[in-house]
């Protein structure tokens, strides 16, 4: 058994040697300039049903011949032979092509790979003197899609360079052409070298989800959440209630602003002078003193910014206080009073002048001054004119008997 075959044997039991010897052996492997084998590349990713060609070259000391070469692979439990001949086995024979030749090519094609096909693969070869495999091989992954990640940083704050990668388990070719996603939507604007998204300068709006994904294939990235920071922007104040605000009303100022993270540092000035921290500034009996220009001021970790100045125009009602309703409504009260006393008095007086009247009129026997009474009714009603022209269409009547006189008295009302 060669040295080689012997190191071969140690890769299986390497964790159960002590490393030293390990690399001793290696060491001696690798510094003998005696026979070698490389495999370029030593790892290759390959999609399912896609060919791979493993590109390998060996060395020998000159005045050895090649009697036998073949490829082989880690032993399986079933294989009875230490290195299997491949292109013997059912599983390969058929797919695999050895390309090389018997003198220094040992490139081999393997086609329509299988997830079964991830193994370690080795050149064997026989001179005339010795036998050789070639250690360390080549590792062959078969993978269903390209299982690929972004990598990004997960935090950055406006303008920072930010740099996002399209990572996948297997090591890609260089012609693989990735696409970018952002929120589900290509980005079509920016293309950058192989596998990286280049933001130059980020801004609030490059936030969001992304995604990578390789031209001609299905398979897209999980999503990778990119938070923009920035300090505040557009902060503004609103005041509550709006409108005209009355002296000792409940004032409220509202300081709102744009900021990643949210600010949570909130500061007041009037007229540059500070009056309260909080989001919320509350002015419970709002008087002369707080009309002024009020400004807010909003602070995160990666900035401040104040708001534009906001004027309290406080309208006032001087002099009208409490004192002035109450000497109001006395006046009122006191001038009602006085209405109903004249108007009692006049009622009175109205009274004893109609009794004093109706006397007279029954002390009177003339007939015609109780018909003046009466005709001069006419001129204040038009109805009670109507009634006495009907009764009486003749003044004449009024001559023919005191009879008719109390008739035409009865229908005048008194
Ligand atoms: C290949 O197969 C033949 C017959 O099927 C057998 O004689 C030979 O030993 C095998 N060689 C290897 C290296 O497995
Ligand atoms: C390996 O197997 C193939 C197919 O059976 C055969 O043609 C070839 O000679 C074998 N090589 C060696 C070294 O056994
Ligand atoms: C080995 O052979 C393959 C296939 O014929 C060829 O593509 C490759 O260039 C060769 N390698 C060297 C080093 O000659
Ligand atoms: C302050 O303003 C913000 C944004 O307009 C609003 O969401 C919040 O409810 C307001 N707070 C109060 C106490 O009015
Ligand atoms: C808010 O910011 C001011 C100015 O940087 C600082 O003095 C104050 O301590 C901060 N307040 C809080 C609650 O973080």
């Amino acid at each position: 058994m060669s040295y080689n075959t012997m190191y071969f044997m140690l890769m299986w039991v390497r964790t159960a040697l002590p490393l030293p010897l390990v690399f001793l052996l290696m060491i001696h492997g690798v510094s003998s300039a005696y026979m070698s084998v490389s495999y370029s590349p030593s790892h290759i990713c390959a999609l399912k049903d896609s060919t791979v060609i493993m590109r390998c070259s060996y060395t020998y000391p000159t005045g050895h011949q090649i009697k036998k070469v073949y490829w082989t692979k880690t032993k399986d439990k079933e294989d009875t032979e230490e290195f299997p001949n491949l292109s013997n086995d059912t599983e390969y024979s058929q797919r695999l092509q050895y390309l090389g030749d018997k003198q220094q090519n040992c490139t081999v094609r393997l086609s329509h790979v299988t997830l079964k096909d991830s193994h370690k693969y080795y050149f064997r070869f026989f001179t005339d003197k010795d036998k050789w495999v070639g250690v360390p091989g080549v590792t062959l992954t078969v993978t269903d899609e390209f299982d690929l990640q972004v990598e990004s940083p997960e935090r950055v704050t406006e303008g920072d360079s930010v740099r996002l990668t399209c990572k996948s388990s297997c090591t890609l070719t260089d012609r693989a052409t990735f696409i970018w996603s952002r929120n589900s939507q290509p980005l079509t604007e920016r293309r950058d070298r192989n596998n990286e998204l280049l933001l130059q300068s980020v801004r609030r709006e490059d936030a969001g989800r992304y995604s990578c994904a390789v031209h001609g294939h299905h398979h897209i990235s999980p999503d990778v959440h990119l938070n923009v920071m920035y300090p505040p922007k557009s902060v503004s104040v609103s005041i509550s209630p709006s409108g005209v605000i009355v002296e000792g009303d409940s004032v409220t100022l509202n300081c709102s602003s744009d900021s990643n993270p949210p600010a949570l540092n909130f500061s007041w000035f009037k007229g540059g002078t500070f009056v309260g921290s909080g989001r919320i500034y509350s002015i419970s009996k709002i008087s002369s003193d707080d009309s002024g220009e009020y400004k807010c001021r909003s602070i995160n970790e990666h900035g401040e910014k104040y708001s534009d100045a906001v004027t309290l125009n406080i309208m006032f009602h001087r002099g009208l206080g409490w004192h002035v309703w109450l000497g109001i409504t006395v006046a009122c009260v006191g001038l009602f009073i006085i209405i109903i006393i004249i108007i009692t008095l006049y009622t009175i007086q109205k009274k004893r002048i109609n009794c004093r009247s109706a006397a007279h009129d029954y002390e009177n026997d003339d007939p015609r001054a109780g018909t003046y009474t009466a005709l001069e009714l006419k001129s204040r009603s038009p109805d009670l004119y109507d009634t006495l022209t009907t009764v009486h269409p003749r003044p004449a009547v009024l001559q023919s008997g005191s009879s008719e006189y109390e008739n035409l008295h009865s229908k005048t009302p008194r």
